[in-house]
């Protein structure tokens, strides 16, 4: 009974997509508790004996930290797997290093550059693969969101977000988590900078049984309008570093969260941002470092969501 109430329904986690509202419920209740314990000194050594590769195409601070420091809190290990100094970087498969790795490993977290990648490395792995970053979705970013919204809202349904700037990896998993928890989020993005149209009308579906009302548009004074909260992200995503100055030029002044636009939100409306951060560009010093700014508690909790993840993945518990 206990199994059957614990189980994720799915082996991989590489989109918020792959988890139902009860399984997300799932990982932020447990995540809180691990939390609590944690801050109280408690030990749980919940994964003794597991061992966590960490496979990295792209730089990371928060990610791999977290993972890492994640598995030891539960008497775990892990291994980072710099791309650039395994086999893959001389040509080998991914499908082969699926099947290599899963003889030894009990769970891959993955970095990469572009979705297929996480996709054909969960399809060949036999151990549980979550994507820790790709061109398409941040899950456990969008899970430590989600967390901090709950402590700091004491709920999630009925709350209102606005995303401003890029359509990006975050944005299109927090569509699909907004929807699924009942908070109504409108992205205001540049035109050619929305974000992924097959996942704006999967989340659109999803808001239509919760009561979500989920809107893309360019006009981020309506979007952060009256707003719970307003989130953003870096311009220049990880591989897009080539195209700055015209981002830079298309995104501002219009898309960056400053005090003019935190004043559109709610009295209480706090801002949220996934970091790292570039001040000046996607957030004004203000903003990210005054009162309403919950980046530090977003940041923290990547580890306790991870954690509760990572113990759901590998039937701990
Ligand atoms: N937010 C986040 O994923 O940060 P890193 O790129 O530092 O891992
Ligand atoms: N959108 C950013 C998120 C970094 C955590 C990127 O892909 O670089």
């Amino acid at each position: 009974m206990k199994t059957l109430k614990t189980s994720l329904s799915k082996k991989d986690v590489l989109s918020i997509g792959d988890l139902s509202a009860r399984e997300i419920n799932l990982i932020l209740t447990f995540a809180s508790k691990l939390k609590r314990e944690q801050k109280n000194g408690k030990a749980r050594l919940l994964l003794r004996g597991k061992t966590l590769g960490m496979l990295f195409q792209k730089p990371s601070t928060r990610t791999r930290v977290s993972f890492e420091v994640g598995m030891y809190q539960l008497g775990g290990d892990a291994v980072y797997l710099g791309a650039s100094e395994i086999q893959l970087s001389r040509g080998e498969t991914i499908e082969d290093t699926a099947r290599t790795l899963s003889l030894y490993l009990d769970c891959v977290t993955a970095r990469v550059y572009d979705h297929k990648d996480v996709q054909t490395l969960a399809d060949w792995a036999s151990i549980p693969v979550i994507n820790g970053l790709s061109d398409a979705f941040h899950p456990c970013q969008i899970l430590a969101d989600l967390l901090t919204l709950q402590e700091h809202k004491k709920k999630l349904k009925g709350l209102r977000l606005a995303w401003l700037g890029d359509g990006d990896n975050v944005c299109n998993d927090l569509l699909l988590g907004c929807a699924k928890m009942g908070i109504s989020m409108t992205a205001a993005c540049p035109k050619g900078y929305e974000p992924i149209e097959k996942v704006v009308r999967l989340a659109k579906a999803e808001g239509e049984k919760t009561g979500a009302d989920i809107a893309i548009t360019d006009d981020p004074v309506a979007a952060a309008k009256d707003t719970d909260v307003v989130m953003t992200d870096t311009f220049v995503s990880i591989g897009k570093e080539g195209e700055r100055a015209t981002r830079e030029t298309i995104f501002l002044p219009k898309y960056q969260v400053n005090s003019g636009i935190m004043k559109l939100a709610k009295k209480e409306a706090i801002f949220m941002h996934c970091l790292p951060a570039k001040r000046g560009m996607e957030v004004t010093p203000e903003v990210i470092d005054g009162k309403s700014s919950m980046v530090w508690q977003e940041a923290e909790n990547r580890l306790h969501v991870q954690k509760a993840l990572l113990c759901l993945l590998m039937k701990a518990v």
